[in-house]
């Protein structure tokens, strides 16, 4: 019988009367489970509650309580004489484009999208999923929007708008507004140790763009591409999509195993690291590895792509300076965003490109999307100017590395042989280690069920089979202590039955 198909259902829910859940909530998480992935398509019919308790051996009562949380949550639906089937429209798809992202409608031969698309849609991107709205404790990459300095933005955008000039309104320069690239170069060369002049930052739509122009321009379909393993889903989403092949890279305590990419594809065009702040295990790649890497790479002719997300934050010690301040032979394409210390929906990111590249590179960009929006940019680079971002980091470093300590300490408190937090020395999530034997993605999904959102690392693994499954990340920085306190409480509650031993 065809799983998607509700006739199958008894023999997809599989029920454990030690796991120390509720039956009915078992019976809730599994459905639940088969309709999110699509394995219960909208329309199926479910069998009736008691046809269904006596094939899973249980009381109706506890299939009746399942069906009412899936039916007042908006995931079935009951229909006079209709029984009791999926319903046709789910509730996250109300919310946002659903996270399978599978066509709902079937294409004639004579007019579908490219196979290429299809296949692309089947990616797991991590943000199709992601509500905004309130965070909900452990949610990653959440961080404390309300502590902007908008009223300095606004004044600021306010000056551009009393008097807004042609320059600002027309089509401006392919690679960005020139002083926002000053004030970037000027900031890199400064805190990050990055070797540039202006003529060489492009302003991208977020270092998405930079990661999407990168694998189109600098390497063809079917080359191999090096990429981390746990690693950044938006940068092996953006290799697959220039049909790379992405070759995963195991990463250890130096950071990314080089000599495995080697021996794995010696002959690959480009690799993606991110050596400040390891995403998402939080090494930092040592000396020895990156001069291994570089050494690789310009003896092979390959790109390497430094993604310096959120340097930024560091709490204990300096970062070291960023890799591509030892590149010699302009191998090195280095990328940022202020996504993490500003906000993530301003979509402002950039990148440095050696000066040989920078034609082809922007070439590549004019056709994409021309250039970033002007009144965006000129915003930022008076922000920049006028000391507010410099200001605006300093007071984030200390607010987060705060309530990373508040985070460690509720773990030692409430979560004392459930999960082991680790402190780390930067970033917005910490990393935490479960008991031998239980697997996080089952556990994310137990914690996901009591309102606390933890993401899996498995999440971020894509070598087969994966290594490891016992690490949950637990993002901190848009919580107060109060709900870093709280949450924890209700992630011990939640995982206390999963690790109880004997
Ligand atoms: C590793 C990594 N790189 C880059 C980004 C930022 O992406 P963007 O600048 O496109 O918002 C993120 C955001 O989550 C990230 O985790």
């Amino acid at each position: 019988m065809s799983p998607r198909s509700a006739g199958a259902l008894p023999l997809l829910v599989e029920l454990d009367a030690q796991a120390g859940r509720p039956l009915h909530e078992q019976v809730y998480q599994r459905i639940h489970s088969l309709i999110r992935e699509g394995l219960l398509s909208a329309g199926a019919r479910l069998p009736a509650t008691r046809v269904l308790a006596t094939e899973l051996d249980v009381s109706r009562n506890t299939v009746v309580t399942a069906f009412e949380r899936l039916a007042a949550e908006g995931y079935i639906e009951g229909r006079a004489g209709g029984g009791t089937r999926v319903s046709q429209v789910l509730p996250d798809d109300m919310m946002e484009i659903a996270a399978s992202s599978m066509p709902r409608v079937s294409y004639g031969p004579d007019r579908a999208p490219s196979r290429r698309a299809l296949e692309l849609a089947q990616l797991r991107i991590r943000r199709w999923s992601e509500s905004a709205g309130p965070v909900e404790p452990f949610r990653l990459g959440a961080q404390a929007l309300s502590h902007f300095p908008a009223r300095d933005w606004a004044r600021l955008a306010r000056r551009h708008w009393a008097r807004p000039t042609t320059m600002a309104m027309d089509y401006g320069s392919v690679a960005g507004y020139r002083p926002l690239r000053e004030g970037i170069a000027a900031y890199l060369q400064r805190a990050r140790g990055v070797n540039c002049d202006a003529d060489q930052i492009i302003i991208t739509s977020g270092s998405q763009q930079a990661l999407d122009l990168s694998a189109r321009v600098l390497a063809d379909p079917g080359d191999a591409a090096w990429m981390e393993d746990p690693g950044y889903d938006g940068a092996r989403g953006a290799m697959t999509a220039a049909g790379l092949d992405v070759v995963a890279v195991s990463i250890d305590e130096h950071g990314m195993n080089v000599a495995e990419g080697i021996q794995r594809a010696p002959r690959a065009k480009l690799a993606y690291v991110t050596p400040s702040h390891q995403f998402p295990l939080g090494i930092t790649m040592t000396l020895a590895r990156r001069r291994e890497l570089l050494r690789w790479a310009s003896g092979q002719g390959a790109w390497v792509f430094e993604d310096d997300y959120d340097s930024e934050f560091r709490y204990a010690t300096r970062p070291l300076p960023a890799l591509q301040g030892l590149d010699v032979r302009g191998c090195v394409i280095y990328a940022g965003t202020f996504s993490k210390v500003l906000f993530p929906s301003l979509r402002v990111g950039y990148m440095v490109v050696p000066h040989a590249l920078l034609d082809t590179m922007l070439h590549a960009r004019i056709l994409s999307d021309v250039h970033p929006p002007t009144l965006a940019q000129a915003v930022l680079a008076d922000f920049i100017a006028e000391g507010c971002f410099e200001r605006h980091i300093r007071r984030m470093r200390s607010l987060y590395r705060e309530r990373q300590e508040a985070l460690v300490c509720a773990g030692r408190q409430y979560l004392d042989g459930m999960l082991d937090l680790q402190p780390a020395n930067g970033g917005m999530h910490v990393v935490g280690l479960l008991p031998p034997g239980v697997d996080d993605l089952h556990a994310a999904d137990v914690a996901s069920a009591a309102g606390v959102k933890v993401t899996p690392l498995s999440f971020f693994r894509f070598s087969n089979p994966a290594p490891d499954r016992r690490s949950l990340l637990l993002g901190y920085a848009g919580l107060t202590p109060e709900q870093i306190a709280s949450g924890a409480e209700r992630l011990a509650r939640a995982l206390e039955p999963l690790t109880r031993r004997g």
